[in-house]
C-alpha cells in the first residue's frame, strides 16, 4: 500500500473492529506515538493463571505489531493496573516491562497515576495507583517539555550566593511535571464521563501527546474505548487512528468526535454538550447528555472543576495528614483533627466554633496534636 493509500483509509478514522485486523494493514514506520490502556478481563475462560499467560501473549502479539508500525523516532505509552486472582496481586506493568524490552523498546519512564479513591482492602493495602510505562523507539526520541510545564510550587526563588546571585534558581515557564500525576479518574460527576467504564481523562492523554509528538503527527490507539485519544489528538491538531470491538463504545466516539446533539438533542458526554453550546451560544438547557441524572445540564461556568495541581496538593497534605496520625497514635499521643475532614466542614459532631476554623484553611499540626 502506498504512502496516500494507508493515510487516506485509516488516518482519523475508528476502525470497529479487531486492532489485530488494523494493524495488520498499517505499513512500516507510520505513527509517531502509541497510546492505549488495554484490556484486562482475564480469567474468564480458564483458570486464571492460564488465562493470564494467554493474554500476555496476546498482548505480545499487538505491541509487536504496534512497535513494527512505530517511527524511529517514536514513543509507546501502556497503561495498566494490577489483576488480583482470588486475592494473589499480579502488578500488570511489571509483567509488561520485559515484553517491550524484549521489543527492542528503551525504557523511560514508569509514571504512576494515583487515585484518592478506590476500592478498600480488607486483607491488603487499598490500591491507589495505575501504572503508565513509557518507552522510545531509539535514543532520538521526541520530548517537548514546554508544552507541558506545570507551575512552579516556589515561583521567585532566587540565588543567594555565586555567579548566579539574584536570578531565579527555577524555570520561570514552570517545572517539569514529574512521573507522579493525579488526574482525577473520569468516574460520578466527572464531565468527560460516557457509558464506558474506564476512560482516560483528556487532560493526562494531552500530557502524552503534547509532550512526545509535534503538530501534525500521528497517534495510535488499539484499543479506543470512547475515543479518548483520538478527541486529544484531534483537539492538538494530531491525526489519529485505532480501533474498538464493541459497537456502542466505537458509536460513542464517533459522537464525541462530531461534537454535534444527536436526533434527540443528546450527547455522549457532558464536556461534549458544554462545548457545543458555548460554540452555538445556545443554553445547555435544550440539550441531554447519556448519564444525565438531573433534570438538566448545568453550565460549565456554574461547575467546579480543579487543575491536576489542586488534587495533587489536596492528596500530599492528606497523606501528610494520616502520616502525622498514624504517629501520634503509636507513641500515644492526640490524634490530630484533619482540618480537612468531611470536605473541610469538619467533624460532624464539632462544635461550629471549631469548625469555621477549620474551613478558614488547612492547620498544621505537630505529632503530638498540638497545633
Ligand atoms: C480500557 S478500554 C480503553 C478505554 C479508552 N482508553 C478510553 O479512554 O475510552 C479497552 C477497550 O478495548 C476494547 N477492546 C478489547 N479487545 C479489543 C481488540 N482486540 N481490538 C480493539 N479493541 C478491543 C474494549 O472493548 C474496550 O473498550
Amino acid at each position: 500500500m502506498t504512502a496516500n493509500a494507508w493515510a487516506s483509509s485509516h488516518l482519523d478514522r475508528i476502525f470497529l473492529g479487531d486492532c489485530a485486523e488494523l494493524l495488520a494493514q498499517l505499513p512500516d514506520g507510520c505513527v509517531d506515538l502509541v497510546v492505549s490502556s488495554p484490556p484486562y478481563n482475564l480469567g474468564k475462560e480458564y483458570e486464571a493463571k492460564r488465562a493470564l499467560e494467554a493474554y500476555l501473549e496476546e498482548q505480545g502479539r499487538v505491541l509487536g505489531e504496534c512497535v513494527r508500525v512505530l517511527k524511529s523516532t517514536g514513543s509507546l505509552f501502556w497503561q495498566v493496573g494490577a489483576f488480583a486472582d482470588r486475592g494473589v496481586l499480579v502488578p500488570l506493568d511489571v509483567r509488561f516491562f520485559p515484553i517491550l524490552e524484549e521489543l527492542g523498546l528503551i525504557p523511560r519512564n514508569r509514571i504512576m497515576w494515583v487515585r484518592q479513591h478506590g476500592l478498600h482492602g480488607a486483607r491488603k493495602f487499598s490500591c491507589r495507583h495505575e501504572a503508565i510505562l513509557w518507552f522510545s523507539k531509539s535514543n532520538d526520541y521526541i520530548f517537548n517539555l514546554d508544552a507541558i510545564r506545570v507551575p512552579q510550587k516556589y515561583q521567585n526563588k532566587k540565588a543567594w550566593r555565586g555567579e548566579k546571585k539574584g536570578q531565579l534558581t527555577c524555570h520561570p515557564d514552570g517545572k517539569n511535571p514529574g512521573d507522579i500525576w493525579l488526574f482525577r479518574n473520569v468516574k460520578h460527576n466527572h464531565e468527560e464521563q460516557t457509558i464506558h467504564p474506564c476512560q482516560f481523562p483528556e487532560d493526562l492523554v494531552a500530557r502524552i501527546v503534547l509532550s512526545t509528538t509535534s503538530e501534525g503527527g500521528v497517534v495510535l490507539d488499539p484499543f479506543m474505548g470512547a475515543g479518548t485519544v483520538a478527541v486529544v489528538s484531534r483537539d492538538h491538531g494530531r491525526h489519529f487512528l485505532g480501533a474498538e470491538t464493541e459497537p456502542r463504545y466505537h458509536e460513542v466516539a464517533m459522537r464525541r468526535l462530531k461534537g454535534v446533539p444527536n436526533k434527540s438533542g443528546r450527547f455522549p458526554n457532558l464536556k461534549t454538550l458544554r462545548d457545543y453550546a458555548e460554540r452555538t451560544g445556545t443554553p445547555v438547557a435544550r440539550y441531554s447528555f447519556d448519564l444525565q441524572v438531573g433534570e438538566s445540564p448545568t453550565d460549565r461556568r456554574r461547575a467546579r472543576i480543579y487543575p491536576e495541581e489542586h488534587h495533587l496538593e489536596a492528596l500530599e497534605q492528606r497523606l501528610s495528614y494520616e502520616e502525622m496520625a498514624f504517629a501520634a497514635k503509636r507513641t500515644g499521643q492526640q490524634v490530630p483533627v484533619d482540618p480537612m475532614v468531611n470536605g473541610g466542614c469538619g467533624p460532624a459532631r464539632e462544635s461550629g466554633r471549631r469548625r469555621r476554623a477549620s474551613m478558614d484553611g488547612p492547620t498544621l499540626f505537630d505529632a503530638t496534636g498540638r497545633s
